[in-house]
C-alpha cells in the first residue's frame, strides 16, 4: 500500500514538474558544469532583445510577453540554442511566463542586471555618481525576479563599461558590483547563481580586464567574477583561425581560471553570415580557452544583425542568417563539446596583484569602493519590496504567428517541444542526450493556428549591444 502510494506520488510530482526542464549549473574551474551529470556545458546562445530600444521600458521588456517569448523559444528550439542572453530589464514586470517558456525549452538565461533608465547603470565616466542605493533597486531587484528559475545561468554586473571613455577607476567599481550581487546572492538566494562581466574587444586593455576581474583577493573573495564575456566581431565572412585572431585570443585565455565565452559574436561585414567562426569557436583548439557564444542578435533590427525578422503583420520571418547558423550547429559534435576535463575544471585563481596589468593605462589596485549605505541591510534582509519570480506550468505550445523562411515559403512544421527533465536544448541533427529514465514524458506537439497577432517589427536601435554608449544615449533622451 504504502509503496503503491508513494508511487503514485512520484507520477504526479513528475507530472506537476513537467515544466521543470532544465538542471542548474555552476561554475567549476574553467567551465559551466551541469549540478547533476557533471557534464561540461559550452554555451550555443543568441542575443536577445527583440525590438531594440522601443522593446524596453518600465512597462515591457524583452521576457514580459508569453507569445513573443512562444514563438521565439519554438525557432530557438529548431535552431539548436541552449542559451540566451537579455539586456535590458525590469524587475517589477512579470516574467513567469517567458522564464518557464525558456525553461521548458531547454534554454538558459544570462541576464544583464543593469537598464539604461534613470538609476539603472554605472556612470562608466564617474561611476561614484550612480553608484547609489538607488541603483541597487535595479540590480537587486533583478536577482530577487529571477533568482528562482533554474535556468538562470548567470547574471552579467555590467557590459562594456569599461572603454577608452571610462575612468581609470571603473574597474574597482565594476568589481565592487559584482561584490555586492555575490554577497546579495550568498544570503538571499538558494543558490550560487554565478555573476560576470561582459568586455568590449579593446585588445589594448582586454587581457587587463580579464585579469582585473579573475585574480582572488584575499580580504573580498567575494568579488572575483564568475565568469567573462567578451564582445567578439573579429570574425568577419568566411574568415580564418588566424586572420580573425581567434588564435590569438586562444592564447590570450588559455590559461583563464574562470569560464570565458563570446558574449556577443557574428561580424556582418560581410553578408549573408556564413558562420564559419562555429566551427572555430566549438573545435578542439578554442573549447580549451573558450566556453561557446552567444550570436548578436536574434531578431533583425537597423543594425541588421538580425536571424529572423518580425514582421509588421505579426508574421516571422527565418532570414538566411538562420539557416547559415544552423548548418554550422548540426555539424558540431555535441559529445566531444559536453564532455567533463578534470584539467579545466581543476585550476585554480591567480592572486590579484600589480604585475598582472600590463598597461599603464589601466587601474592597477584592488582597494574597492565601500557599498552604498544601505547595501548591507539590504543584503542581510533582503531587498524591501522586492519582485518575485516563480515557474509556471507552459500551457500554450501552439504559435499564433506564420512563420516564413527566407525563400518566402511558409514553414508548417515548427513546434514547440517541452522537454523532458534535465534536458536542454541541442541542435536538431545531433543525439539529445538520451531523456533521463525517471521523467514521465512531457513532449507535447504544437499544431498551428493562424491568428495574427499584433507584433511591432519597427527596427529600432539597438540597446546595449554594440556599444553601451547607446544605453548611455538613450538614457538622457
Ligand atoms: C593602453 O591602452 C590605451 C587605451 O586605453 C591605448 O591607447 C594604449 O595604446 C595602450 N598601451 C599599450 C602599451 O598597450
Ligand atoms: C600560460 O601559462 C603557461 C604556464 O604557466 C605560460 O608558459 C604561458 O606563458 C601562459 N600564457 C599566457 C598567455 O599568459
Ligand atoms: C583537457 O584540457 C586540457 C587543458 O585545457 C587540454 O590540454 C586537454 O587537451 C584536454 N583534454 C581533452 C581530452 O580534451
Ligand atoms: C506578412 O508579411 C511578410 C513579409 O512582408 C510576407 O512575406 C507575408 O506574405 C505576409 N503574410 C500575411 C499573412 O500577410
Ligand atoms: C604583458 O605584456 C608582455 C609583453 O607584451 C607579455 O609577455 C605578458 O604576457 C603580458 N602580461 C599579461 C599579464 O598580460
Ligand atoms: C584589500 O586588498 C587590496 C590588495 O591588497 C588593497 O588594495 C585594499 O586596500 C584592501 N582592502 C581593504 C579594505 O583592506
Ligand atoms: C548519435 O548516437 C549514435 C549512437 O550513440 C552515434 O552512432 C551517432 O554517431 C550519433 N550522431 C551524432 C550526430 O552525434
Amino acid at each position: 500500500m504504502i509503496a503503491s502510494y508513494s508511487r503514485l506520488l512520484t507520477a504526479i510530482c513528475a507530472l506537476a514538474s513537467s515544466a521543470a526542464a532544465v538542471t542548474p549549473l555552476k561554475v567549476q574551474g574553467k567551465d559551466f558544469v551541469n549540478t547533476k551529470t557533471g557534464a561540461r556545458f559550452q554555451i550555443l546562445g543568441v542575443d536577445y532583445q527583440p525590438g531594440g530600444s522601443s522593446g524596453f521600458s518600465k512597462t515591457q521588456d524583452p521576457l514580459s510577453d508569453g507569445d513573443i517569448c512562444l514563438r521565439d523559444a519554438a525557432l530557438m528550439q529548431r535552431l539548436g540554442i541552449n542559451t540566451i542572453r537579455v539586456y535590458n530589464l525590469e524587475p517589477t514586470l512579470d516574467h513567469n511566463m517567458c522564464v518557464s517558456i525558456f525553461n521548458a525549452a531547454g534554454i538558459y538565461l544570462i541576464l544583464d542586471v543593469n537598464s539604461p533608465l534613470t538609476n539603472g547603470y554605472l556612470d562608466r565616466t564617474a561611476p561614484w555618481t550612480t553608484y547609489t542605493n538607488a541603483y541597487y533597486n535595479q540590480v537587486f531587484g533583478v536577482i530577487e525576479a529571477f533568482k528562482s528559475f533554474d535556468n538562470v545561468l548567470g547574471f552579467f554586473a555590467g557590459n562594456e563599461v569599461i572603454n577608452e571613455e571610462a575612468t581609470r577607476l571603473a574597474p574597482a567599481y565594476v568589481r565592487a558590483v559584482i561584490r555586492d550581487m555575490k554577497d546579495y546572492i550568498a544570503k538571499q538566494s538558494d543558490r550560487a547563481i554565478p555573476v560576470g562581466y561582459s568586455a568590449a574587444d579593446i585588445r589594448d586593455i582586454l587581457m587587463d580586464t580579464a585579469h582585473y576581474f579573475e585574480c582572488e583577493l584575499a580580504n573580498s573573495t567575494s568579488s572575483r567574477a564568475d565568469f567573462f564575456g567578451l564582445n567578439s566581431y573579429s570574425w568577419c565572412g568566411d574568415a580564418t583561425y588566424t586572420s580573425s585572431g581567434y588564435d590569438v585570443l586562444t592564447e590570450d585565455f588559455s590559461n583563464a581560471t574562470i569560464p570565458v565565452f563570446f558574449s556577443e559574436y557574428g561580424c556582418n561585414d560581410v553578408k549573408p553570415r556564413v558562420f564559419t567562426e562555429v566551427q572555430a569557436l566549438y573545435g578542439v583548439e578554442m573549447t580549451q580557452a573558450f566556453s561557446g557564444g552567444l550570436v548578436y542578435e536574434w531578431t533583425q533590427e537597423a543594425n541588421e544583425y538580425g536571424l529572423v525578422q518580425a514582421n509588421d503583420n505579426g508574421t516571422i520571418t527565418t532570414l538566411i542568417d538562420y539557416d547559415n547558423l544552423q548548418k554550422q550547429f548540426n555539424k558540431l559534435d555535441m559529445s566531444r563539446i559536453s564532455s567533463s576535463n578534470s584539467s579545466q575544471t581543476s585550476v585554480t585563481p591567480e592572486t590579484c596583484s600589480a604585475s598582472l596589468i600590463n598597461n599603464s593605462t589601466f587601474y592597477n589596485a584592488w582597494n574597492l569602493p565601500d557599498a552604498p549605505s544601505k547595501v548591507s541591510d539590504y543584503i542581510k534582509n533582503g531587498l524591501p519590496n522586492k519582485p518575485t519570480g516563480s515557474l509556471v506550468s507552459v500551457t500554450a505550445t501552439t504559435l499564433s504567428e506564420k512563420v516564413y523562411d527566407y525563400t518566402g515559403k511558409e514553414l508548417t512544421d515548427i513546434e514547440f517541444k517541452v522537454l523532458a527533465n534535465d534536458e536542454s536544448n541541442t541542435p536538431s541533427s545531433s543525439n539529445s542526450s538520451s531523456s533521463s529514465s525517471t521523467s514521465s514524458s512531457s513532449s507535447s506537439t504544437a499544431t498551428h493556428s493562424n491568428a495574427a497577432s499584433s507584433l511591432n517589427g519597427a527596427p529600432a536601435m539597438a540597446l546595449g549591444g554594440l556599444s553601451g554608449f547607446f544605453m548611455l544615449l538613450a538614457s538622457l533622451l
